[in-house]
């Protein structure tokens, strides 16, 4: 391109040249000021009539050197096309080709020439002006904008819009802007204006200012990680822009990024470690980085270990003497070691205990090696020391916890089994003797009869065993000199013990001392019987009577009754008025002995029911032996202000079903230290079949009499009385069982109790006779009565034996009819033959 345009201006000149005359060299352009790294041609030409006598034009630089023709470099020479001429070629101006260039030739003899004066200048440029720069806080910096132009060009600063001079923050340097001391607010866009004044160019540059902050770490305390488990500590840091963190062992020097069980977060400075290992405990680096700067800081990292027990032996050792147990764990830091005995919750105490000197506790600790001891000692041992000790180990990062056994050794001990009773053999059974010594290590036994060890050969003996339990079977088949004394005799390595054991004959019981009538009712006997005289016999299992009624002459069609050993001896369901008479026989294991003969006995009359008895639950009127209470001046306390439950047990009926209980009270005062009634309510009755009966209606704070009768077809018990009172005021919120009655209720409840008075008397009167439906009720519901009570429902058909066998005594309530245990079985049994 250079090219044509130098050609083109060639042929505009052409038409120039030939109004001159004398010869000269003509340069086109004439003046020259161009940008440097333009390109420029500069075009020589003659002026002469006679052009050919113009030879040897060339182009002299402003050095005076002649220029080359050679295109490759960046000034050339190149000859006009066609006509004489030669251009100078500048293919791209720099500043220093500025300055005078002389065309010139010969004509004829003479030298012509002619000179051209090329110029140069460089618009503004941005030298070194990044258009980011990161200062670091807290130091000077110098925010650069070089500019570079010919002529050289001014800068000048503004912030927001702001001009910015030179003062005690900034200084305005010619190719800088220096901010001292910089901080944060430093931020910013800077604008660098460069301005020449001459040519009136101007550029403008924004320069982008982030202050840079070296990164800070947050300081880290000793950090403490559980072996085997996962762990993450991290290096935390501020710093502008954020920083990136590396983590360095510091023993091995490793980069932890690059190791496998290790995984660094670049960004966020955790460092996660995987399956922590005993050997992880160590100093690591923490380093943090940014373009301002480069921090680190030491962190130890405890790896902790959870306790393990690697010993704990079992130990043996003979009674008296002294035994250890050690216990060996390793963790770390190094656990606390210590024992507690199976049976107790609380651990030993370092040192000596305080409640048994003879146990010391010690604790050894190798921390280095995360190891320690614990040592339990016991001195002068006793067989309570025996059994299992847990060997507790723990520190911060767990426990550990292995059992481990004391044995204690003794020699053989018939402690628990002293004062053995006699062994039994009758009617030639075999006799079993057994011998159960403790001892450690097991005894074996050995058996003596007579002072002579029992041979196995023996054919009158069977040993079946010889430790740690014998039993001695003797087969004496009735040859008296077996029923004697045995020697048993236990040795272990610890020494030797004997006891001895009676093998003696049984014979059934003697004859009973005596029998005594207790307690006599129309239909009921209680006796005492005296056992027989044979003490140190075989124990007497229980006690059989044989009764018949006096009409009755034969005692093979006698009734039997058998009573346990111990409970109370009690006949039932005999008839009133009838004679009976009774023999007695006690029993063992053996058999029954012989019967002794008792007097004859005449039941007593039918009559009205005893008395019943009031219970009392108040704990103050209680009496002593008895909480049956029927006294003058006992007051017992109501709990309630209106009313009053009344509870009473079943008297016996005296050979007449009872019928209904009468009840009566009235309020009682006190006048002159003697009781008065006044107020009496009617007479009221309540059913046979309820033993309680709720007063109503009663005014707070009164003492009040009540009477209650038990009646039967005879008539009516003599009345037992309590005197209630009371509590005082409201009553306290006590949910009632029944709800209150209106008055109508009541009205209508005595007039039903008189009708049912009547009914009953009418019923009575026609059961006393004996006839008529009515009667046949009236027995029907008699014997309903005795149905309900479940002695009889199940005497009929439990079968003797039981009796025998229940040896146990139960502890009974006798109420003067029935017979209860607590636990509602029944004792005595009857059986007809
Ligand atoms: C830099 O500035 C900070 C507050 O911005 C100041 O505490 C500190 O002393 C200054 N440093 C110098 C060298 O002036
Ligand atoms: C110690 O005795 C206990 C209980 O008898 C048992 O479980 C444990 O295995 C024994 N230890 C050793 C080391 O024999
Ligand atoms: C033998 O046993 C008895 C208890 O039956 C005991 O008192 C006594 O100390 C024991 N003798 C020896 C030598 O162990
Ligand atoms: C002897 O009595 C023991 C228990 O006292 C019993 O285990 C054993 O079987 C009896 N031996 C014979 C032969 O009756
Ligand atoms: C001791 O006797 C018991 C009960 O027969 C048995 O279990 C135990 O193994 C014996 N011990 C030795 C050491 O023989
Ligand atoms: C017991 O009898 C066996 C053979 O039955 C015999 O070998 C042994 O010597 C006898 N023991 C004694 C002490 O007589
Ligand atoms: C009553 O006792 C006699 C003599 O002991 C006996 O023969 C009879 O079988 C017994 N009757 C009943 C029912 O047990």
């Amino acid at each position: 391109m250079a090219f044509y345009s130098v050609c083109f201006v060639y042929f505009v000149c052409l038409t120039v040249v030939f109004a001159q005359e004398k010869p000269s060299l003509e340069i086109q352009p004439k003046a020259i000021n161009k940008e440097v790294g333009s390109s420029l041609a500069l075009t020589c030409r003659p002026k002469a009539e006679n052009p050919k006598m113009v030879t040897q034009l060339e182009w002299i630089d402003q050095f005076g050197k002649r220029v080359d023709s050679i295109r490759s470099q960046s000034l050339y020479t190149s000859a006009l096309p066609g006509e004489p001429g030669i251009v100078l070629i500048f293919t791209s101006l720099t500043e220093n080709q500025g300055g005078s260039y002389t065309c010139q030739a010969n004509y004829a003899s003479e030298t012509i020439q002619s000179s051209v004066s090329v110029t140069t200048y460089v618009d503004i440029n941005f030298v070194d002006a990044p258009l980011s720069q990161y200062p670091i806080v807290g130091q000077d910096f110098n925010v650069k904008c070089k500019v570079h132009g010919n002529p050289s060009p001014m800068i000048d600063w503004n912030k927001n819009g702001e001009t910015i001079i030179t003062n005690n923050k900034f200084v305005v340097g010619t190719d800088e802007l220096l901010i001292k001391n910089v901080t944060e607010a430093d931020d910013g866009v800077y604008k660098c204006t460069a301005v020449v004044l001459s040519t009136g160019q101007i550029k403008t540059r924004d320069i982008k200012v982030e202050v840079q902050v070296p990164p800070k770490i947050v300081p880290m305390n000793t950090i403490s990680v559980v072996e085997g488990e996962t762990a993450s500590v991290t290096c935390s840091a501020h710093g502008k822009p954020p920083p990136t963190f590396t983590w360095i062992k510091e023993k091995t020097r490793e980069d932890l990024a690059r190791t496998d069980r290790f995984d660094v977060k670049k960004n966020t400075g955790e460092l996660i470690i995987n399956r922590v290992e005993f050997n992880d405990d160590s100093m690591y680096k923490c380093i943090a980085e940014n373009p301002a700067g480069r921090t680190s800081t030491a962190v130890k990292i405890n790896v902790r270990v959870k306790p393990k027990i690697y010993e704990l032996l079992n130990v043996t050792a003979p009674i008296k003497t002294e035994t250890k147990l050690i216990c060996k764990s390793q963790g770390r830091p190094a656990p606390k070691v210590t024992f507690r005995k199976v049976t107790s919750r609380e651990p030993f105490r370092v040192g000596p205990q305080l409640t048994d000197k003879r146990i010391v506790l010690e604790q050894q600790y190798f921390e280095e090696k995360g190891e320690s001891f614990g040592i339990l000692t016991i001195k002068d041992l006793v067989r309570s020391d025996d059994g299992l000790y847990e060997c507790i180990s723990e520190n911060i990062a767990g426990g550990a916890y292995t059992n481990g056994h004391i044995t204690i050794e003794f020699p053989p001990s018939f402690e628990r089994f002293k004062d053995l009773p006699p062994v039994w053999s009758w009617n030639g059974r075999p006799g079993n003797l057994s011998c159960l010594p403790e001892a450690i290590p097991n005894a074996t036994i050995i058996w003596k009869f007579n002072n002579i060890v029992i041979d196995r050969n023996n054919s009158n003996f069977k040993i079946i065993g010889n430790g740690p339990v014998s039993n001695l079977i003797v087969l004496p088949f009735n040859d008296v000199r077996f029923y004697t004394q045995y020697e048993c005799t236990a040795s272990n390595k610890l020494g030797v013990n004997t006891t001895k054991i009676f093998l003696k004959q049984g014979f059934v019981p003697q004859i009973i001392n005596q029998v005594r009538v207790e307690r006599i009712t129309a239909t009921t006997i209680k006796f005492s019987i005296v056992q027989p005289n044979d003490f140190d016999g075989m124990p007497i299992r229980s006690y059989t009577v044989r009764y018949r009624p006096e009409t009755q002459l034969n005692w093979d069609y006698a009734f039997n009754h058998t009573w346990s050993n111990g409970a109370p001896y009690i006949l039932e369901n005999l008839i009133p008025e009838a004679t009976y008479h009774f023999r007695f026989a006690a029993k063992n294991d053996v058999g029954m002995g012989p019967f002794l003969d008792a007097q004859s006995l005449t039941m007593p009359r039918r009559s009205e029911p005893a008395e019943p008895k009031i219970l009392l639950e108040d704990h103050n009127v209680r009496d002593q032996k008895d909480n049956y209470v029927n006294r003058e001046d006992r007051i017992t306390v109501s709990q309630y202000a209106d009313h009053y439950e009344l509870r009473w047990n079943v008297p016996n009926d005296n050979g007449d079903p009872i019928q209904h209980y009468l009840i009566r009270y009235c309020e009682a005062n006190k006048v002159n230290g003697v009781w008065r009634d006044t107020e009496c309510t009617e007479q009221f009755t309540q059913s046979v079949q309820y033993t309680s009966y709720q007063l109503n209606h009663l005014r707070p704070d009164t003492t009040y009499k009540i009477e209650l009768r038990a009646h039967n077809a005879i008539g009516d018990s003599s009345p037992a009385q309590i005197k209630v009172k009371t509590a005082r005021g409201l009553d306290p919120v006590v949910p009632v069982k029944s709800p209150t009655m209106s008055s109508a209720l009541i009205v209508g409840v005595v007039v039903a109790a008189v009708l049912l008075i009547l009914i009953m008397v009418d019923i009575t009167c026609y059961c006393v006779n004996r006839t008529g439906i009515l009667a046949c009720m009236c027995a029907g519901k008699a014997k309903n009565h005795d149905d309900e009570d479940p002695k009889l429902g199940r005497d009929e058909r439990e079968p003797l034996k039981n009796d025998l066998t229940d040896e146990k005594q139960t502890s009974v309530e006798y109420d003067g009819k029935h017979v209860y245990t607590k636990s509602g079985e029944i004792i005595g049994k009857h059986s007809a033959v």
